[in-house]
């Protein structure tokens, strides 16, 4: 927030609190009871509002001093409904705006939280960045690397604070598990296992392709990404499964558990190579564009990485239906988000570390993400899931993705941001965008 913003702000609330203002005022400010006189307020607008999005909104305004001024969606029944909760919750009426960019140009908003599906992530983000704004962007950063490069060189650029939606990272179970396997006491680890098993990944049933919901913006919806008729499938919460919109299993839920991997692992490069297998074995039926069974193995230096998922199946290894697992000559240690566990080795004559407690999750890793977030704009706090690591994870649940469709393995060069080693990967790096949305250039 700039010395000029912070200060129209005080004056703004002394001001509105002096003449004990509590209802929203046309044109001005919202005020929200409770907040006025313990420092400046954090303005923030959400675009994207129906699912994470909103969730993300209800944790910031949990923080002291922050307060929504607009909910920015295409679809006027989330914007309703929406407004009408903040409304119930004793909040003022938002603003409500279809089109993001006149949210951007609000000069009284500090920060946005930008909920949208992943091929609305990078101009949302890029351009949010160029007007000044903090963003609190969900992950994966976007669905692309093209898209992820940019955003990061932007977000630099522009030096802006940009927390990425990978609320794991500020789990206090998660940080002494990563401390634990950082330790050395599982011993020397030499693989990192990633699964991720859920029903949602086998896509629903077809249905036929039909208008848009009155009130929706299918257009603006659609966004860069190529034209089509609507289908519901390909819409509100189903359009991982759609390579256009998102990127399966291997990004929604990649992105979260390869992080703890390249957390604990202390890596801070890409990978030297990616290799997949997978296909759509099991749900032919199904409308689904993603690999249903995925397997891929990740060369890093001194240990392997593998990630597996399978759509529609709600199973997996020591009855969790996803986890990330370090496999040590010691003990392997499992983790999801209800715990971690350690499992000793044991060789001839006894077991070779002692047993470990079982560390339960506090369940508040989202409201501290978001707590993360606003003490990075007020005081400065270093940010958990900085853009740099929501653009690690991405890079390579994406390559994940580019081996399986150009059906190859792929060797990312950082440097020169291509896959020098396979054409049919290369051309994936980037997507083409839809006019009149041009992708954005990272000068
Ligand atoms: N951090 C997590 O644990 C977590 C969990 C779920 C989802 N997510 C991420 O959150 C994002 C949103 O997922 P979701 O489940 O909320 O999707 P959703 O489909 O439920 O909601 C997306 C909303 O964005 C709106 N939208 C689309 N284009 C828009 C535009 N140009 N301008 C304004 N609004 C637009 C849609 O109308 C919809 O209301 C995704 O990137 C997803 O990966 C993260």
């Amino acid at each position: 927030m700039s010395t000029n913003r912070r200060g129209f702000l005080k004056s703004t609330a002394t001001t509105m609190a002096g003449i004990g203002i509590t209802q929203s005022m046309p044109g001005s400010l919202l005020v929200y009871p409770g907040v006025l006189n313990a420092g400046d307020r954090i303005v923030v607008a959400l675009i994207g509002s129906r699912n994470m999005g909103w969730y993300n909104l209800t944790d910031l305004l949990q923080q002291p001093n922050v307060v929504c001024k607009t909910l920015c969606d295409v679809d006027d029944s989330v914007l309703a409904e929406k407004a009408g909760e903040l409304v119930k919750q004793g909040l003022n009426k938002p603003q409500l705006e279809k089109d993001y960019r006149k949210v951007l140009d609000d000069k009284d908003i500090d920060a946005v939280i930008i909920g949208t599906p992943d091929h609305w992530h990078c101009l949302p983000t890029v351009e949010a960045c160029a007007a000044g704004k903090h963003v609190y962007v969900e992950k994966p950063l976007a669905n692309s690397i093209g898209e992820i490069n940019v955003m990061l060189d932007v977000a630099r650029k522009y030096k802006n604070i940009v927390q990425v939606g990978q609320q794991q990272r500020s789990g206090a179970h998660w940080k002494t598990a990563i401390e634990f396997v950082q330790s050395g006491k599982l011993g020397t680890i030499r693989q990192v296992k990633y699964w991720a098993n859920f029903n949602y990944g086998a896509g629903n049933m077809p249905v036929p392709d039909s208008d848009p919901p009155v009130g929706v913006d299918y257009d603006r919806w659609l966004g860069p990404a190529p034209k089509r008729t609507f289908n519901k499938n390909r819409f509100h919460g189903s359009w991982r499964m759609f390579r256009d919109y998102g990127g399966g299993l291997m990004s929604d839920w990649g992105v979260h558990l390869i992080d703890m991997g390249l957390w604990a692992m202390n890596v801070k490069t890409g990978p030297k190579s990616v290799f997949s297998l997978g296909g759509n074995f099991a749900n032919q039926d199904r409308a689904l564009e993603m690999p249903d069974t995925l397997t891929v193995g990740y060369e890093m230096d001194g240990f392997n990485m593998i990630w597996e998922h399978n759509g529609g199946v709600q199973h997996g290894p020591y009855d969790q239906l996803y986890g990330v697992k370090f496999i040590g000559t010691n003990g392997t240690l499992v983790a999801d988000r209800a715990r971690w566990r350690v499992f000793p080795e044991w060789g001839e004559e006894d077991y070779r570390m002692e047993s470990v407690e079982e560390h339960l999750s506090d369940e508040k890793s989202h409201i501290n993400h978001c707590a993360n977030f606003i003490g990075a704009i007020r005081h400065g706090d270093t940010l958990n899931a900085d853009i740099e690591i929501g653009h690690r994870a991405a890079l390579y649940a994406h390559l994940g993705n580019i081996s399986f469709w150009a059906d190859e393995r792929v060797e990312y060069d950082e440097g020169t941001r291509s896959i020098p080693n396979s054409k049919k990967a290369d051309a994936l790096i980037t997507p083409t965008y839809r006019l009149p949305w041009i992708f954005p250039s990272s000068s």
